[in-house]
């Protein structure tokens, strides 16, 4: 298949220890804490990880979501460097998919309606007309339960949930770990686990929103995408099935700013929002598939995965309206996202790498976020 060709070598990988890991011997920490309560009163907890080089990763059960991610400046400053909220009432209020853990199916199922086994299944058109990010209440906004996990990389938790047979219109029980992990090699790491006991659709993702510079514009950055091809969408964000060559616009095979050339995306919903397919030399291999860079902080952010696609988004539905941590208001493009998952509405379309999980069958990924800096 054409997205899957022959890889590309990405160039430039920043190295050096930060002037903070210079400094921290320790093994790093995990700390719990309660986060509030939900509306109907159950407790939701959160989180701390800490690597041997004070790199903070913050986590909570609501939606197994990653609220915080503190990492080194060039002058080894920490900076949070995800959107988000301060409170768990902000998140419960309905917000944009920060940080959270996506699915049972991430992005849109056209219609959505599928036919699986020979039955037809209906769910939540959330994202008129079509199904977004799992439906109404996904599995972002569930809570998980956890525990934590012991690993020589580093300090580690583990977030579990099982969604019953028929939530969200999915058939099947299916059941998801999801494994985040702060290396001492300054990584953010996720695993993710998933098995069923009936044929049905997976696809997990985190709907990190990245600001490498911890606030200001996104098109600035400089982002380079191990990526030859694409899958275009129609008006409403369903692929057309085709899959293309990246063009002018399109192209990140070379580093470039993402402001460069993204008011030429004709008739595109205010920037991009398009699924990459990575050239991947092996099939569910792990390897490098997009690094960011930004020249004010010196962060860069290295994106590995065992997906074969990654959605690029430019936060083109930001608007102001939505007040996060420490009052910023997110505006139109103030944060990218890159989430490494297989194409959006696989299910109904037998050419795109398959998204059916059967019982017996185990479902992972993982996808290691890598911090440096230049
Ligand atoms: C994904 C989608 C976007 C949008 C965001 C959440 O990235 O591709 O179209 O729905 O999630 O706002």
């Amino acid at each position: 298949m054409a997205c899957v060709a022959a890889g590309l070598l990405l160039t430039g990988v920043a190295t050096g220890p930060s002037a903070i890991a210079a400094k921290k011997k320790n093994k790093g920490s995990v700390k719990k804490e309660a986060f509030g309560k939900t509306k109907d009163g159950k407790a939701v907890e959160a989180y701390t990880l800490a690597n041997k080089n004070g790199l903070k990763a913050r986590l909570i059960t609501y939606g197994a979501m990653l609220t915080e991610m503190h990492v080194p400046d060039k002058d080894g400053k920490l900076g949070d460097i995800v959107l988000g909220h301060d409170k768990l009432e902000d998140y419960l209020d309905g917000h944009s998919y920060f940080g959270v853990t996506t699915g049972r199916v991430a992005n849109r199922i056209a219609k959505g309606r599928f036919t699986l086994g020979g039955s037809e299944y209906t769910l939540a058109t959330n994202n008129d007309p079509n199904h977004l990010h799992g439906g109404i209440e996904g599995i972002d906004k569930k809570i998980w339960s956890a525990s934590l996990n012991r690993s020589k990389a580093g300090p580690a938790v583990a977030f579990s949930y099982t969604s019953p047979d028929g939530e969200e219109g999915y058939p099947g029980t299916l059941k998801m770990k999801v494994t985040y992990t702060l290396t001492n090699d300054d990584e953010l790491k996720i695993d993710y686990l998933a098995t069923t006991d009936k044929p049905t659709p997976v696809n997990l993702t985190n709907h990190a929103y990245w600001n490498l510079a911890g606030k200001g514009t996104i098109l600035d950055h400089v982002l380079q995408l191990d990526a030859d091809h694409y899958t275009p969408v129609d008006a409403t964000g369903i692929p057309t099935g085709e899959i293309l060559k990246v063009d002018d616009v399109m192209s990140f095979i070379r580093p470039t700013a993402i402001g460069a050339r993204i008011d030429k995306l004709a008739g595109e919903p205010g920037g991009y929002d398009h699924n990459y397919c990575l050239n991947k030399k092996e099939f569910g291999k792990l390897s490098l598939a997009a690094r960011v860079e930004e020249s004010t902080s010196g962060r860069v952010l290295e994106i590995f995965t065992t997906e074969p696609g990654i959605q690029f988004y430019t936060g083109n539905f930001l608007d102001g309206t939505e007040v996060g941590k420490g009052g910023w208001k997110y505006e139109f493009r103030n944060a990218l996202c890159l989430e490494t998952q297989h194409f959006p509405d696989s299910i109904n379309h037998p050419q795109f790498p398959n998204t059916v999980l059967r019982p017996k069958q185990k479902y992972t990924q993982t996808t290691i976020h890598k911090f440096s800096t230049k």
